[in-house]
């Protein structure tokens, strides 16, 4: 594991289990101080326990307190962001990880669910790095040399592909990958890095998947074999002093597999003089010019159906 130096503060949003815990040990390994902020919901977002964030700052020991308060309102991530003020000093590293699911189907969906998933796995992000980066940016104006302001949000291969019944969580995740670009870009000059991963692991999301077919019961299978560390240790690359360069991108991390994912750009181009733009001249250049670049309506566990390598 490569050092992190001894001054750096980070916050894990989600940090009380699975991924979230998996990061914090990494980070706190590699020398970080860690905010454990969970406030110890169930998968659906219900039934907080401050005891999840507590149990998991005690086992990392002496680098690590708990925040167990919900993130996911403007307040509480002022409140975080000045807790780990008041307790480290500094703010270096922020990891949004925290997240809910609720699915169903979008021809079933119930409007009080697509607002608990944006608020929990998008706006708490926004509201985290909102208050969080510009104390990030101080730091970067008090030292010409800071180059270790890190910013990774956990999104979704979900976000990217799409899967069935997942509408909140999939546009929640998507809307992650316009939060990293933008900031990325914002913090570019402050020494302060943003990027997003899209991670596999088993945990007890991965566990609760009630396989609705032959191809989701292979995806659980081959999930439950994952390890979470995996995804751990690339984050704490990200956050490491080695990725200074690396902002704006996205990776997914799968077992020992790790990728860099293409971002939407244009790939085709159809033009037409005014006089010619019209449905039938645009259905033509369509089916003609842009056919082969048409992206296969695919769910994500779909496209990642092969043996991950462990
Ligand atoms: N497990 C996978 O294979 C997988 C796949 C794709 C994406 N992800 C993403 O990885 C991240 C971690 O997933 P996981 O499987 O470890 O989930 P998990 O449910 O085990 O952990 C998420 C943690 O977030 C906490 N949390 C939720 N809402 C919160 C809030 N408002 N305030 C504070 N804490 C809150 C929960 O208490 C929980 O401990 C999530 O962003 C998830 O969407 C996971």
């Amino acid at each position: 594991m490569t050092e992190i130096h001894d001054e750096r503060e980070a916050i894990v949003t989600g940090g009380g289990r699975g991924i979230g815990l998996s990061i914090a040990r990494a980070l706190s390994q590699a020398g970080a101080k860690v905010v454990i902020s969970d406030s110890g919901v169930s998968i659906g977002g219900i039934n907080p326990d401050p005891t999840v964030a507590r149990t998991a700052a005690s086992e990392i020991g002496s680098s690590a307190i708990a925040f167990t308060e919900s993130i996911a309102t403007p307040e509480s991530a002022k409140a975080l962001i000045d807790f780990t003020r008041d307790s480290y000093g500094r703010v270096d590293i922020i990891i949004n990880n925290a997240a809910i699911l609720r699915d169903s189907f979008i021809f079933k969906s119930d409007p009080d669910d697509w607002d608990a998933v944006i608020t929990t796995n998008l706006s708490a992000a926004y509201h985290l790095l909102a208050a969080a980066t510009p104390v990030m940016r101080a730091q970067g104006k008090a030292d010409s040399n800071y180059k270790d302001g890190r910013i990774v949000n956990i999104t979704s291969t979900a976000g990217l592909y799409g899967n069935f019944g997942q509408a909140t969580y999939a546009s929640a995740k998507a809307g992650l990958l316009g939060l990293t670009r933008t900031v990325a870009l914002d913090m570019a000059r402050s020494g302060v890095t943003c990027n997003a991963v899209a991670p596999f692991a088993a945990t007890r999301v991965t566990e609760s998947i009630q396989p609705a077919n032959e191809s989701q019961t292979e995806y659980k299978t081959r999930a439950l074999r994952l390890s979470s560390h995996h995804v751990a240790t690339f984050v704490a690359y990200l956050c490491d002093e080695k990725a200074k360069h690396v902002s704006g991108q996205l990776f997914a991390v799968r077992g020992r597999e790790v990728f860099i994912f293409s971002q939407p750009r244009p790939k085709a181009r159809i033009t037409s003089p005014d006089s010619d733009w019209s449905v039938n001249s645009l259905a033509i250049a369509v089916d003609k010019e842009f056919i082969p670049d048409f992206i296969a309506l695919e769910t994500d566990l779909e496209a990642f159906n092969t043996d991950p390598v462990i």
